[in-house]
C-alpha cells in the first residue's frame, strides 16, 4: 500500500505484511539484528518507549529525523555497526516506522521488516511461505514517500515471476525501480526525507540504507519483538 493513509482499505488477515521505512526505521532494525542485538522491540509512543529503560532496555527514539530528547540512541543504522550493542535489548520508537508496525500487527498473519539491506532474503521468504503479501509503506506522517514506494517496486520486481500483483501502484513502482536501480542514491537524493536528513548532516545513513542485499536474513515480528530468521 503505497499511500499509508489508505492501508485500512486492505484486508491484512491471512496475509504477510512487509513493513518498510527505508529512511531509516526498518533499515536500522535490520542492521541492529545483523549486529547481534539481543532483541528489538518497536514501540509506537515516546513515553511508552522511555519507560522501557527501567526494564533494562537500551532506548532509541527519533522524531522528525533527530534523536528524541532523553533517549540514548536516535535512529541511525550506523550506531549498531561493529556489534556495538551486541546482547542488548533495544526498545525503539520512530516518527512513522514503529507506528506502521503497530497498525500492521493487529491483523496480519505475519509482519516482516523490509529494507534494501535484506531485499532478496525477504523475497525468498515470501516465495517459501506462498501467502498473499501486502507491502505497507510507512511514508511520512501518513502520506506517500518515494523511498518506501521504490522499495515496494524493488520487491515486486524481484517477485515478478512468482506472484501476481493486483495493484497499479506496485506495477508503476516496479517500472520506476527498474529504471533507477543502477543509481538509487541519485534518484532518491530528491526524496523529501533524504533532504530532511541531509539538512541534519546525516548523509552517510542514506548511502547505507540504499545498500542492496548487505544482509541475508529476514526480520520478523514475533509477539512484541523483532527476531532474525535465517532461511534454510
Ligand atoms: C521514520 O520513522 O519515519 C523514520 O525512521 C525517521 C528517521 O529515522 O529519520
Amino acid at each position: 500500500c503505497l499511500s499509508p493513509e489508505l492501508v485500512h482499505l486492505h484486508d491484512l488477515k491471512n496475509k504477510i505484511v512487509v513493513v518498510v521505512d527505508i529512511f531509516r526505521a526498518t533499515s536500522t532494525m535490520i542492521t541492529g539484528l545483523a549486529n547481534k542485538v539481543s532483541s528489538i522491540t518497536p514501540v509506537a509512543g515516546l513515553e511508552a518507549c522511555r519507560n522501557m529503560k527501567s526494564k533494562g532496555y537500551i532506548i532509541a527514539g527519533e522524531r522528525n529525523g533527530q534523536t528524541a530528547e532523553g533517549f540514548e540512541l536516535g535512529n541511525s543504522p550506523l550506531s549498531y555497526l561493529n556489534n556495538a550493542y551486541a546482547g542488548k535489548k533495544i526498545a525503539v520508537t520512530t516518527t512513522n516506522g514503529t507506528l506502521t508496525i503497530e497498525k500492521s500487527k493487529k491483523d496480519a498473519a505475519e509482519v516482516l521488516i523490509g529494507a534494501f539491506l535484506n531485499l532478496q532474503a525477504t523475497a525468498d521468504y515470501l516465495i517459501q511461505q506462498g501467502k498473499d503479501v501486502v507491502i505497507h509503506c510507512a511514508g511520512w506522517k501518513g502520506m506517500f514517500n518515494l523511498e518506501d514506494s521504490l522499495y515496494a517496486g524493488a520487491l515486486v520486481s524481484v517477485l515478478a515471476n512468482e506472484f501476481d500483483f493486483d495493484c497499479d501502484g506496485a506495477i508503476g513502482m516496479k517500472a520506476l525501480f527498474e529504471q533507477n536501480q543502477g543509481d538509487l542514491k541519485s534518484f532518491l537524493s530528491q526524496a523529501s526525507h533524504a533532504k530532511r536528513l541531509q539538512n541534519h548532516n546525516i548523509d552517510a545513513d542514506i548511502d547505507f540504507c540504499l545498500t542492496l542485499d548487505k544482509y541475508n536474513f529476514v526480520g520478523k515480528l514475533e509477539g512484541e519483538e523483532l527476531v532474525k530468521v535465517s532461511l534454510n
